[in-house]
């Protein structure tokens, strides 16, 4: 074994340097998506029948798994009334429409429908927040009707019950279980930069370290966590059926016919992977038999050379100890 080379402690400082979102860029996002929902929160205090309801940090922002080199912050919407327009272009523009109302100092070219949100960039930090909108119908819980970032479908879940979900695991396992998130997340962002057809979901990604963590799996070494991931992929071939009875019981899941089904934590019915083909499920299984090799390579090469070669196929060339 050749952990000297590249050990644990390596690949933690790595994510230091090259995979996390430092703490002061996550700060500068917060802040900027709080002052949305502050704004909105005393506007509804003025105009009570206004029809956004909430402004809230929903995506990896709020979970804590952001990589460096995100760009923006997403922020969900809620928006509810008998008006608001279902069709989802102008459902878009509706909401443009209502957040400049309710922030009369944009600019209109800060407000920017896009194909399946509206951009609001902040001139002074040159930050962008991504707002999704969610149809609320007023639910306790704040479900509602988010719209697919993938096809503008409309898609029933609950934000802040995925917040709490992550949150839990992020309790179980601290520091390792995010760590181990956003450097399974950085291997996918290498794949897709190289492959443009590659295709692996954030929340997915999460979602299957969540079931091997709740199955007891160590995520505290970092090399031996991701075999933990790259083996899962490759034995399942990700087909298994994957879900979680934090919010249901398995008496409640729907019936699912697609090749990868891996199943909203909130919503039983809701395959967070309903998109993905056999083919694109193929190319994963793939990605993460050689990422697999490539680690047990590194861990037996006998040279540093050597190991950090092995790494930089996981990783990418910016691997580099
Ligand atoms: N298919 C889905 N069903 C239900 N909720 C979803 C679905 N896809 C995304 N979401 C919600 O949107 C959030 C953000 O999506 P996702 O996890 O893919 O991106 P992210 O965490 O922001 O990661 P990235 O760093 O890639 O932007 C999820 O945490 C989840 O709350
Ligand atoms: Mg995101």
């Amino acid at each position: 074994m050749a952990r000297e080379h590249v050990s644990h402690s390596d690949i933690a400082q790595f994510a230091k340097d090259k995979v996390n979102l430092p703490r002061e860029k996550a700060d500068d996002y917060r802040e900027q998506a709080k002052r949305l929902s502050d704004r909105i929160e005393s506007y509804i205090g003025e105009h009570p029948d206004f029809t956004i309801k909430r402004i809230m940090l929903s995506g990896s922002l709020a979970k804590g798994t952001s990589l460096r080199s995100s760009s923006d912050a997403d922020v969900a919407c809620y928006i509810s009334g008998a008006d608001v327009p279902k069709d989802i272009k102008k459902l878009l523009e509706y909401l443009a429409e209502k957040l400049k109302t309710a922030f009369p100092n944009f600019k209109p070219e800060q407000v920017k429908p896009q194909t399946y949100s509206v951009t609001v960039s902040f001139i002074g930090t040159g930050l962008d927040v991504d707002i999704v909108p969610i149809l609320y119908d007023g639910n306790k819980e704040w479900s509602g009707n988010l719209v697919s970032q993938d096809d503008g479908s409309f898609l029933e879940t609950c934000i802040p019950k995925h917040i709490e979900f992550i949150k839990s695991r992020k309790k179980k396992q601290e520091t390792h279980f995010a760590q181990v998130v956003r450097l399974a997340k950085f291997w996918v962002k290498y794949l897709k930069s190289e492959n443009e057809k590659f295709r692996f979901k954030s929340f997915m990604v999460e979602l299957v370290l969540a079931k091997l963590s709740d199955e007891g799996k160590d995520f505290s070494d970092y090399p031996e966590a991701l075999q933990h991931f790259f083996t899962y992929l490759a034995k399942s071939n990700i087909k298994d059926l994957i879900y979680f009875t934090d919010y249901y019981t398995a008496k409640e899941l729907g019936e699912f016919k697609e090749p990868v089904r891996i199943i909203d934590p909130v919503n039983p019915k809701n395959n967070a992977s309903k998109l993905y083909t056999t083919e694109q499920a193929k190319v994963i299984v793939e990605a993460a038999i050689e990422a697999g090799d490539a680690i047990d390579a590194a861990l037996a090469a006998t040279t540093k050379q050597d190991t950090i070669y092995y790494w930089q196929k996981v990783f990418g060339p910016t691997f580099n100890i």
